[in-house]
């Protein structure tokens, strides 16, 4: 009879603790004790889980970008159904609703076209509302996408005075990214890319694109700012092809850069599962390479155009091993959303989205951990030889020359069943709540 406890410690009631134990079996007198001597309350694994623990605070660390609230639901078949939303509501809605922080384009907070003085103003009440609330601007990132000058792109527009600009506008929006204490910079080539393979030499493409990073890696060096890229992947959309289209593609891409250790990725669900790949293998390969920087949470339905549902209103069993994932390796940048409110939502199913990207990652958190330290997960992962992967192939000491001497039962082997069916079941009941 297996019974999953939540409770929260008295000292900090926002950090929720998740312990499994055997009722009515001997580990019955290990149950986990505050220090005050207090048994925490048990609640049945069928219970729902409590307010507490799914009510987002600063310390979980999610972000939202300005645009993406902010979305008015224009789309290439209607208009816009939602007002423009004001970047100081934005910044006092969310962290109401216990966020983190912020993130924004250069045009989402200065309109396109402001001169300095009226920019300076909308800096300034940003900052104000930022001060007010505690909320926080771990990134940034341009626009380099909606004005028709990067039509043909930015750093790979064929047009060396359109590359120019564009790594100008950066330049400019990093300045002031430092300036509201971002240490990550995110670069989303949505328009670096063709409709036609005839239209754009891919090959010459990359030696502008990296031109471009070097320029700018040279230009945060040169000036001793504290930030890094995070290079955001897409297959398509808007481009018909967009260079850098996977996970994949731009690691191998960090690798050539003059300052790698400046680059790394802001992998975003949608856009891997646009390609077909497996998001939760890709942040791995990520992690592994030590380039996770950042991360776009939202929801795709498989490969189609990108939807930027809600975070795990997509494929749900993907987004609850990827929090899995997330919290056993630690990862402890910005959750950062990047999901639009559907177009069907009036202001207030805006802020409830919001606040539904949060509760379900909190969610998601708490079921994976509970799945982890299930006995029966845990008993069936090593029946199904699991934990067998993190022992090296070979013994320390060991060569080929040990390894060429092996014998081994090939045929044993490969009549063996591995049990993974009910590895996968127990993670799906766990995720349902059974
Ligand atoms: C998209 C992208 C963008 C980027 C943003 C930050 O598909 O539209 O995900 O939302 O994340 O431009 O660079
Ligand atoms: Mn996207
Ligand atoms: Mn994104």
């Amino acid at each position: 009879d297996l019974r999953v406890c939540h409770f929260t410690t008295p000292a900090n009631p926002y950090q929720s603790v998740t312990a499994s134990v055997w009722i009515g079996d001997k580990i019955r007198g290990k149950l986990p004790m505050f220090q005050n001597g207090e048994f925490p309350k048990r609640r049945r694994h069928s219970e729902r889980l409590t307010d507490m623990s799914l009510t987002p605070t600063p310390a979980d660390k999610f972000t939202f970008g300005l645009w993406t609230v902010g979305w008015q639901a224009r789309d290439p078949f209607g208009d816009a159904t939602r007002d423009a939303l004001d970047p100081v509501r934005t910044v006092n809605e969310l962290a109401a609703r216990g966020a983190h922080g912020v993130t924004f384009h250069d045009d989402d907070l200065i309109p396109f076209g402001s001169d300095d003085s009226s920019r300076r103003g909308h800096i300034d009440r940003f900052k104000k509302a930022l001060a007010e609330t505690g909320m926080k601007v771990p990134m940034a990132t341009t626009n380099l996408f909606t004005h028709p000058v990067f039509k043909d792109g930015a750093f790979t527009s064929n047009d060396k005075d359109i590359r120019r600009y564009a790594i100008r506008k950066v330049m400019k929006n990093i300045e002031l990214a430092v300036e509201l204490g971002a240490t990550t910079y995110v670069c989303w080539g949505g328009r670096e890319g063709a409709e036609s393979d005839g239209a754009k030499d891919a090959y010459v493409a990359l030696d502008r694109f990296r031109e471009a990073f070097n320029t700018l890696g040279e230009f945060v060096t040169d000036n001793g700012y504290d930030i890094k890229f995070a290079i955001e992947p897409k297959p398509n959309e808007p481009r018909g092809d967009i260079f850098l289209p996977t996970i994949g593609h731009a690691l191998a891409f960090i690798n050539s850069l003059d300052r790698p250790e400046l680059v790394g990725l802001n992998p975003e669900v949608g856009h891997e599962q646009m390609a077909g790949l497996n998001f939760v293998h890709g942040i791995a390969q990520a992690l592994w390479h030590k380039k996770l920087f950042h991360i776009d949470l939202n929801g795709q339905h498989g490969p189609k155009f990108d939807q930027d549902l809600v975070f795990g209103h997509g494929d749900l069993k993907s987004a609850f091993f990827l929090v899995d994932l997330l919290e056993r390796h630690n990862y402890s940048g910005p959750k950062h959303f990047d999901y639009k409110p559907a177009r069907t939502e009036s202001d207030k199913g805006v802020w409830e989205s919001a606040t539904a990207n949060m509760r379900t990652y909190l969610a998601l958190k708490e079921r994976a951990a509970a799945f982890r330290a299930d006995p029966r997960v845990i008993a069936a992962m090593k029946e199904s030889n699991i934990p067998g992967l993190t022992e090296p192939t070979l013994a320390a000491g060991e060569t080929w020359k040990d390894l060429a001497k092996d014998s081994f039962d090939v045929e044993a082997a490969g009549k063996r069943g591995y049990g993974y069916e009910a590895v996968d079941q127990l993670a799906l009941e766990h995720l349902m709540g059974i």
